[in-house]
């Protein structure tokens, strides 16, 4: 039989099993790669403000992404309990995107909206106060520390030399729009957009 000469031979089984694996991936990639819908942004997307982008960075340094995806998966278990699937359209302005993998707590992809400010002020300073059993911690500290306002212009231009569609305008207002603000409202910001694009979509 054809196949034993394949089974006795690791050499060629392995590359064999090397053309498998790049046709597979090829078969994936290349569509992505001509599509526009991996890097077009979806309808109604807008950027980040200024305060949101700030959040944004807040979301990084605490590490939230280590128990927190931002990516639902097309299946019904996922899209039942979070909404809408993840589109590539959605992440194209996200530098560094937070799909994460880690889901020590729930998808955040959707959570804009899900929640008043206030339910997330009260959860992100202690989460046992609205939700008894969860053991994610407290960060109490954002509430009294204030965003540098005077670096949020360079972050948005760095941004735009990235692509992200600001105008000098809201780079210029950049400073007056944070100053003053503290990270737990900046972050706050960010949470409730999460997902907007798509979640309003249609309606
Ligand atoms: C140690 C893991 C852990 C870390 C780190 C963590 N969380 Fe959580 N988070 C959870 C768990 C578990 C839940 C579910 C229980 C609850 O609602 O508190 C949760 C719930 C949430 C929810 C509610 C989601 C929903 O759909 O109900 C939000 C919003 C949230 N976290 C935001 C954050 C943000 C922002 C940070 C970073 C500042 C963060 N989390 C850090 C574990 C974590």
């Amino acid at each position: 039989m054809k196949h034993d000469i394949v089974e006795k031979n690791i050499g060629l089984m392995a590359i064999l099993i090397i053309v498998v694996i790049s046709l597979g991936g090829l078969a994936e990639i290349i569509p992505l790669m001509l599509s526009r819908t991996a890097s077009d942004p979806v309808e109604g997307m807008r950027p980040y403000t200024a305060l949101e982008l700030e959040g944004r960075d807040i979301y990084i340094r605490e590490g939230c992404y280590n128990c927190h995806s931002q990516m639902v998966r097309p299946f019904r278990a996922e899209t039942e309990r979070y909404g809408p699937y993840s589109e590539a359209g959605e992440t194209v302005w996200d530098h560094p995107f937070q799909f994460g993998s880690k889901r020590t707590g729930p998808d955040l992809a959707r959570v804009g909206g899900r929640y008043s400010d206030e339910w997330h002020r009260v959860h992100l300073m202690n989460p046992r106060d609205v939700v008894p059993e969860s053991n994610m911690p407290s960060y109490p500290w954002l509430a009294e520390a204030e965003i540098d306002a005077s670096r949020t212009p360079i972050k948005m231009a760095g941004m735009k030399t990235l692509g992200v569609p600001y105008t000098d305008d809201d780079v210029a207002g950049a400073t007056a729009a944070v100053d003053g603000k503290t990270e737990l409202q900046a972050l706050i910001a960010y949470l409730q957009n999460l997902g907007m694009a798509i979640k309003t979509r249609g309606q």
